[in-house]
């Protein structure tokens, strides 16, 4: 365990923003959150919980406690002739782990290569990319409540699982620190090359495989998002709004080439990187901050950034959009703000 105080985070958030946290405690094992929760009352308000930082902006500095669960470590805890359980540790990176089962011949990820951050935020988050959600493949979570430091087991229907959330991110928020993960994954994986673009970019690559699926959708990510170890970013800024039939009908009178896809019944996805681009603000930059030149809906530190800066122009973004298109774009990313 390690424990810090006045602990500078412009390491630990990919954004690379400047803040102080006024305490940080890493903990290099499982057994030490419980030893540590005994020690130390936790009020609710004031921790907060760190995978890999992908997805925080900081517009203040933290007057609390930062807890990172640091262990890594996968297992197969359970395997029959085509299934098996997979165990990991909350501080794994989530993209070796990916990479881990797609070398096994473990299929049920591999569409969520690359994705930043570790397994425990993956769950708290529910990450997702290219017509897969992590929901689909957990079999269990397992926490430990902050409260007094008891040991819980979540199955994956009382984590609330919806698009880029769960209990963990919203009711929960603060109540828990997820220790590991199972998930649910196969040998014998049922690809899912559907969403725009994937399948062509599999085909060049020859026969759809774990590892021709990993290689394209590398590639593809690689092509439009920017790599957060050589440009400060956070991935979307914004979640893609949803809208009901009758809205989406007055918007596609006078856009007829938005873009929507259709969630069942009378809700549409929007993509709102492309409502940021119609605004004409891809590519732009407001001080040290900017939206990037190849995806609209991704905000970048050009270089000593405030967290300030990238919250202004977000707010900025989120008012063009609310004038042209009547749609309030709410953020993915968490902003650690005052009193927030
Ligand atoms: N588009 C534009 N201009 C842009 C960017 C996008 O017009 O600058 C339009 C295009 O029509 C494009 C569509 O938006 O076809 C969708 O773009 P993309 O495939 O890049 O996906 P997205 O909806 O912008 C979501 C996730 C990403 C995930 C991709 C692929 C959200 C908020 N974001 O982005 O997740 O990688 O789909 O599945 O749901 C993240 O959460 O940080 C993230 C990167």
């Amino acid at each position: 365990m390690q424990l810090k105080t006045a602990f500078p985070l412009q390491t630990v958030n990919t954004f690379r923003v400047e803040a102080v946290a006024e305490r940080y405690v890493r903990f290099d094992a499982e057994a030490e959150i419980s030893d540590y929760l005994n020690h130390h009352r936790l009020n609710r308000r004031r921790h907060l919980v760190l995978g890999g930082g992908s997805n925080l902006l900081f517009v203040v500095d933290f007057n609390g406690t930062i807890l990172h669960p640091a262990f890594k470590g996968v297992t197969v805890v359970e395997k029959s002739r085509h299934h098996l359980k997979v165990k990991a540790m909350a501080g794994e990176t989530w993209d070796d782990l990916v990479g881990l089962a797609v070398s096994n011949g473990w299929g049920g990820i591999e569409n969520l290569s690359l994705i930043p951050g570790t397994v425990g935020a993956s769950v708290v988050q529910n990450i997702g990319a290219y017509g897969v959600e992590v929901a689909a493949v957990i079999d269990q979570v397992e926490a430990i409540a902050i409260s007094d430091g008891r040991k819980i087991l979540f199955s994956p229907r009382e984590c609330g699982f919806a698009y880029r959330t769960s209990n963990f991110k919203g009711p929960w928020q603060g109540s828990y620190i997820v220790t590991a993960v199972v998930f649910n994954l196969t040998r014998r994986p049922n690809f899912h090359l559907d969403y725009p673009g994937v399948k062509a970019a599999v085909d060049k690559l020859g026969r759809a495989s774990l590892q021709t699926v990993r290689q394209a959708i590398v590639a593809i990510r690689q092509r439009k998002l920017p790599n957060p170890a050589e440009i400060g970013n956070a991935g979307s800024f914004f979640k893609n709004p949803v809208v009901d039939g009758n809205t989406l009908d007055r918007l596609a009178d006078r856009f007829p080439d938005l873009p929507r896809y259709h969630q069942g019944g009378d809700r549409f996805k929007l993509p709102a990187g492309w409502l940021i681009e119609r605004c004409g603000w891809k590519g732009r930059r407001l001080g040290r901050a900017a939206v990037h030149d190849r995806h609209a809906l991704v905000l970048i530190n050009l270089g000593g950034a405030t967290g300030q800066e990238i919250l202004e122009l977000s707010e900025q973004i989120q008012g063009t959009v609310r004038d042209r298109f009547g749609i309030d774009l709410e953020r993915e990313v968490q902003v650690i703000a005052q009193g927030s």
